[in-house]
């Protein structure tokens, strides 16, 4: 694998060759600095980070001050990785210019080489002015978090024809906007294959099934950090949470038994030095 730099191109290559392309999401420099040694292609700095890092039960809370903090923290640990910084609620809806800004923000401050926004026809023309300024733009589509008041849950998306409908046609409208790649979230298997198979740029799935062109999880679900039960088609590869439990609980024993700290973590001093101080 070349250590260099994933971008824009490395997406368009991978749509045409059929290499799968592997994204993970990363709020803080230790996991980025893991993430990028993995391999993995790219590294969302998702508002995730609500749920999964700032404890609040939904994205909306999550700030472009709480975004630019998070995204710099992961720049800083990634050397091969595309970095995408998503874009909060709100933060590309009021006008296009603090839309422009707030993008402007990621690259220039976070250090992301590209943004994320939630959305379809009715964000086509901002991603247009984003993409017109230099600035690569992922979508996501189907369930999106950020409008989870108005979808009334967590649920899959495009289940019946009008939705269905209405997916295609907002995919295609961002498409042509000019994003490079669009995250398929809690879509049926055999519209994301569709969609896989009409669109020209790459779909990333997250609970979409296996014939996207990439597939992204959050990297708490994928390593059991979470202490709640994770989303079904978040697949465990450890279980960290119980792990960390342990470790801690043993801390805890160790020090009020006495068995921590032994001889090997402390420091002496010369004992002529210490005679002198009784
Ligand atoms: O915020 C996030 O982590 C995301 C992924 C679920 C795709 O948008």
């Amino acid at each position: 694998m070349s250590n260099q730099r994933v971008t824009t191109a490395y997406f368009r290559e991978a749509k045409k060759t059929g290499r799968k392309i592997t994204m993970l999401t990363a709020y803080d420099y230790p996991m980025a600095r893991m993430v990028d040694e993995a391999g993995i292609d790219a590294i969302l700095v998702g508002d995730s980070l609500g749920n999964a890092v700032l404890g609040y039960d939904s994205t909306i809370p999550v700030t472009m001050d709480d975004m630019v903090h998070h995204i710099k923290a992961v720049t800083r640990g990634v050397k091969r990785a595309m970095v995408v910084g998503d874009l909060p609620f709100l933060s590309y809806h009021i006008s296009r210019e603090e839309a422009l800004r707030n993008a402007g923000r990621i690259l220039q401050e976070g250090g992301a080489q590209a943004v994320k926004l939630e959305g379809g026809q009715e964000v086509a023309e901002t991603i247009r002015a984003m993409v017109s300024c230099g600035i690569p733009v992922m979508g996501h589509l189907g369930l999106t978090p950020q409008s989870i008041h108005q979808m009334g849950g967590y649920r899959v998306q495009g289940k019946d024809e009008a939705q269905a409908k209405k997916l295609l046609e907002d995919a295609r409208a961002i498409q042509e906007a000019g994003v490079f790649a669009i995250v398929l979230e809690c879509v049926p298997v055999p519209l994301a294959k569709l969609l896989t198979e009409t669109l020209e740029v790459c779909t990333i799935g997250i609970g979409a099934g296996p014939y996207c062109n990439g597939q992204v999880l959050v990297t708490h679900d994928l390593l059991g950090m979470f202490m709640g039960k994770s989303p079904r088609f978040a697949k465990r590869y450890a279980n960290l949470h119980e792990e960390i439990a342990r470790a801690l609980q043993a801390y805890r024993e160790e020090v009020q038994s006495g068995a921590f700290p032994g001889p090997e973590h402390g420091f002496d001093m010369p004992g002529e030095v210490l005679s002198k101080l009784y």
